[in-house]
């Protein structure tokens, strides 16, 4: 008898049963949108009462709809991400019905209160706050500026630290910001009167420096997983590597830095495991005019066991489409995040809702794709022109970081080791490409022997050398007779290009 009433009401309700702001819209609107919507935060107006909903109603159905708002680029992958915002297609649909339904409110009674947010500092207050020594000035106009702040943190012990959360003063100019420690004072020793320094410790083998994450625009602060925090040695300065874009009005920065820490030293050390490595800076990154699907592709065999924890990218205007899949050694295959329409505006860190075990021999494959034509609304020149690998906003860059963690620190040490060569392998081959583009092939040695043995001899006569080799010209010479032979110029590319299997 139930039955038979309840399919009735179902057939209404997908018709045109009423949709009502205070019991259907607001706990959608409350719940998505207003952590950012609100005063003082990053959106531009405020969604927390009937009355802001109603006014941009319409604008609200089509970003919804069109998935642009709540911002969130990844798509359902196999594994679930933490605090994911996307609205279910009921949600999306339901927004849609109520606008074309007038936008009623419906019963106040009915409302559901505002979640309680965090006031200022995302995950409470701080256990340390520090701030950058002197304010940055940034000019209206220009191309983007990179700068590295030295911080001072004044530290008597080692400390444990969770999270890093950092408040730009001016967000409107900070693009984003990489925070790293240095205990060598080398940071310290390049440092001008206004804290700038040149140092940044970005090579992961440095002794006695390291890094701290990082923020950029749109990215949400959360505290590292139970049992893992960083370590920041005592004596240690924090250096912020900031990118900032200019936005058309003079601004000046201050940024304020909170360190969330635990008593507790971790149990466990992690990584990032970059592909392509140094964010495609050797991956070829050379995309024509108008190419709708420039694509670089790159693949890490995991040498020990891991666990992933935590995923991002980073691409600028032209990255269109950024994924990785794991290939585990039972031959099944996993979608690990994939994010098909990119936004440089977005830089979302995803955390797995569980860490996801990856066995010794997994295969990570990362793939990037790049969309330089005019019909790409990001594209940032029109007509498109060629575009390369580089640091500002208009060159391009792309890869992804998937961070792991394993039950002993030899693990994560292993995969570290097997990293590096992966950046000298992608290295050499960046060498090889260099060869064959500019110079139809051949080995470094030959090219170098067409472009500088000028008399044809066979060897590298004093006048012959190019800049970088004439200081240390006698100590390349071996055999002391005035020249450079092939052997002793591989012998000094050896040295130059450490590590490196230069062709
Ligand atoms: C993580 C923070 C964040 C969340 C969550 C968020 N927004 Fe936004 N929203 C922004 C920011 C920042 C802007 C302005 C910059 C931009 O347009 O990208 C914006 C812009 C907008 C705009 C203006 C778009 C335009 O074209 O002018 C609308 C409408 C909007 N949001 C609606 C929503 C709705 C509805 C939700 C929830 C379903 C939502 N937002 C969730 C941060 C957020």
């Amino acid at each position: 008898m139930k039955r038979l009433l309840i399919i009735p009401l179902l057939a209404t309700a997908a018709n045109a049963a009423p949709v009502e702001f205070t019991t259907h819209i607001a706990p959608i609107i409350f719940r998505n949108c207003a952590v950012c919507h609100r005063v003082g935060e990053a959106a531009p107006f405020t969604l927390t009462s009937y009355d802001d909903v109603k006014k941009r109603a319409k604008l609200i159905a089509k970003v919804t709809h069109d998935r642009v708002m709540p911002p969130w680029h990844a798509d359902k992958s196999d594994f679930a991400f933490l605090d994911d915002r996307r609205l279910t297609p009921q949600q999306i649909d339901l927004i849609q019905q109520w606008v074309a339904q007038g936008t009623p409110e419906g019963d106040r009674a009915k409302q559901p209160a505002l979640p309680k947010f965090p006031q200022g500092w995302q995950l409470g207050k701080p256990d340390m706050i520090v701030k950058m020594t002197h304010a940055y000035s940034v000019p209206a106009e220009g191309r983007d500026i990179y700068r590295n702040f030295i911080v001072p943190l004044n530290l008597n012990e080692d400390i444990y630290v969770k999270a890093v959360e950092f408040r730009p003063s001016s967000p409107s100019v900070v693009h984003h910001s990489l925070f790293f420690w240095d205990t060598t004072g080398a940071a310290r020793r390049s440092a001008n009167a206004s804290g700038i320094t040149r140092f940044t410790p970005m090579q992961r083998e440095n002794k006695g420096t390291g890094q701290l994450g990082g923020w950029a625009l749109g990215a949400t602060v959360r505290l590292l997983p139970e049992d893992l925090a960083f370590l920041v040695p005592k004596g240690a300065d924090l250096i912020l590597a900031t990118h900032f874009h200019p936005s058309g009005k003079a601004e000046e920065e201050t940024s304020t830095i909170g360190l969330y820490l635990t008593k507790e030293p971790p149990k466990r050390a992690f990584t990032g495991i970059q592909l392509p490595p140094a964010f495609g800076a050797l991956a070829g990154v050379d995309i024509p005019a108008g190419e709708k699907e420039f694509t670089v592709t790159d693949s890490f065999v995991l040498t020990s066991d891991a666990e992933a924890f935590g995923i991002s990218g980073h691409a600028h205007y032209l990255g269109k489409k950024l994924s990785m899949t794991a290939l585990f050694p039972d031959g099944s295959k996993k979608n690990l995040v994939s994010i098909n329409d990119w936004d440089f505006a977005w830089q979302e860190q995803y955390t797995f809702d569980k860490k996801i075990p990856l066995p010794k021999g997994t295969r990570l494959d990362a793939r990037v794709t790049w969309d330089n034509s005019a019909t790409n609304p990001h594209n940032p020149t029109n007509p498109p022109k060629r575009i390369r690998w580089g640091p500002q906003s208009e060159d391009e860059m792309g890869s992804l970081t998937l961070l792991v963690t394993a039950p002993d620190k030899s693990n994560i040490e292993e995969i570290n080791r097997a990293q590096v060569q992966h950046v000298r392998d992608a290295g050499s081959a960046a060498i090889a490409r260099l060869l064959q583009d500019r110079n139809g092939g051949g080995t470094l040695v030959s090219v170098f022997f067409k472009n500088n043995d000028k008399n044809g001899n066979g060897k590298i006569e004093r006048e012959e050398a190019p800049r970088w080799l004439v200081a240390s010209f006698d100590q390349h010479d071996t055999n002391k007779d005035g020249a450079l032979d092939e052997k002793e110029i591989q012998a000094a590319q050896a040295k130059l290009f450490q590590g490196l299997r230069v062709p």
